[in-house]
């Protein structure tokens, strides 16, 4: 097959995303509350270098220059996220009139540059006020959750089409209450099964409130989908593998999708200790149907796969997987993986519609003595994971579009400026953005809705 046979669908929608405290920085500004992320950045020793979100792109003082930026790739939509201690600083009650105006200007800019705001709700930033209540432990977090998604669709659901509720929950369970490498930094993993089930009700919650306050809605949710592959044909990795694919994917899966909670994930806390029964049970009746309303889309995140080995198993089979070159990041580049999920979610979840809601890689390239960036390396992974997600249409998965992950190069987490995953350069010291040979090759792909 010659590269131009790589066709998209008509209609097909092109994107990049971002995160609110990636990028937007203005940390104390206009009436912003805390966010969990301000705290533990500013917690020595938690982020690499001491680095923060404190200014990160600017992007709350040059949304407009940014957005320019977006027009000028011919980007068709722009999928965002929205700082909710900037809507909500104490996380509910008292609005902050000048975040809802930051966002609503920032929304008509890119409606006007022709660009469909994607918005996320929830990309990781809790405002500290609830997290000192118990965060995540606690279902009052999800009921706060209900009230900020419906202040949100009231005020841009007009012209906001596109939601996501949550970013990737399986982060903030792991990275977040269970190893400590994220905010807020907990290390509780006795709290892990409580808070995905009080996540899961935001969602669920969340979605029921902008049906009604942002009419014709598109409600979706955003997973990051990592393939739990076997390092060999033994039953040890096998059986592992499939364990780690309920920790990590199905947990959520199966109850968006209606099937409750995997029996054996339940039980594995029960004995635990970690899920109790009777009135202390952090499920209620009614929760899981509130859960599995019905998704409008499914927004998929994918980077890499991870590769599963039973280390205990006595007598394991050699390794046969053989893994390939890895980005900056030390994520494996396997463009398979990206087909493997389609087809799989398409096949055991038959979800309406899919948006690869992230995708992208890290980089570290340069401006060269030229001035340009010539990250040939990113141009050749999306144009492998490209090709997979076509490939994966080809077949029947009703994939509705793609957003490159990033936009920007931007703070990435606990790892601060260190990763640089965007079609656009950001000099830190400057804010000056220039465009790398990705984002050129990029809006080649749009104007031509393939390769
Ligand atoms: C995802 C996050 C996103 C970014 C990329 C690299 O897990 O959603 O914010 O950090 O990874």
């Amino acid at each position: 097959m010659t590269e131009k046979q790589v066709v998209f669908p008509q209609g097909f929608i092109w994107g990049a995303a971002t995160a609110a405290y990636q990028i937007e920085g203005a940390w104390n500004e206009d009436g912003r509350g805390e966010s969990v992320w301000d705290r533990f950045a500013h917690t020595p020793g938690r982020v690499l270098y001491g680095q923060t979100g404190d200014v990160a792109c600017d992007h709350y003082h040059r949304w407009r220059e940014d957005v320019a930026l977006m027009r000028d790739l011919g980007l068709q939509a722009y999928r965002f996220s929205i700082s909710w201690p900037r809507l909500l600083p104490e996380g509910q009650g008292t609005v902050n009139q000048k975040g809802v105006d930051f966002y609503s200007r920032l929304v008509d800019a890119l409606l006007e540059a022709g660009i469909q705001p994607f918005v996320t709700l929830f990309h990781w930033d809790l405002p500290q006020t609830l997290q000192d209540a118990g965060g995540w432990r606690n279902r009052a977090t999800a009921e706060a959750f209900a009230e900020y998604a419906a202040l949100a669709g009231r005020t841009l659901g007009d012209r906001v089409k596109y939601w996501c509720t949550l970013n990737e929950p399986q982060v903030v369970l792991g990275a977040g209450h269970e190893h400590a490498w994220h905010a807020p930094g907990l290390n509780d993993p006795a709290s892990v099964p409580a808070v995905a089930h009080h996540m899961m009700l935001a969602h669920g919650w969340g979605a029921s409130v902008l049906r009604c306050t942002a009419p014709g809605a598109e409600i979706g949710i955003a997973l990051d989908i990592w393939p739990q592959e076997p390092a060999s044909g033994s039953n040890a990795d096998a059986r592992l593998s499939q364990w780690r694919d309920c920790l990590a994917n199905r947990r959520f899966l199966d109850v968006l999708f209606g099937r409750g909670y995997p029996v054996e994930l339940e039980a594995y806390y029960r004995r635990l200790g970690y899920w109790p029964e009777g009135a202390d049970d952090f499920v209620k009746a009614g929760d899981l149907q509130a859960i599995a309303v019905p998704l409008d889309f499914l927004g998929i995140n994918h980077y890499s796969r991870s590769v599963v080995r039973d280390q205990e198993a006595r007598d394991n089979l050699p390794v046969t997987i053989v893994a390939g070159e890895k980005t900056d990041m030390g994520w494996e580049v396997y463009p398979n993986g990206l087909y493997t999920v389609l087809t799989r979610i398409w096949r055991e979840y038959r979800p309406r519609r899919i948006f690869i809601t992230e995708n992208g890689a890290s980089y570290s390239d340069a401006p060269g003595p030229d001035g340009k960036v010539h990250d040939a390396r990113r141009i050749a992974f999306l144009r492998h994971y490209f090709t997979a997600a076509q490939r994966a249409l080809q077949d029947g998965v009703p994939l509705a579009g793609y957003f490159v992950w990033s936009l920007l190069d931007n703070f990435e987490w606990a790892l601060g400026y260190t990763q640089r995953f965007g079609l656009i350069w950001v000099d830190y010291q400057t804010q000056q953005r220039i465009l790398k040979d990705s984002a050129l090759w990029y809006r080649q792909v749009i104007a031509e809705n393939g390769l």
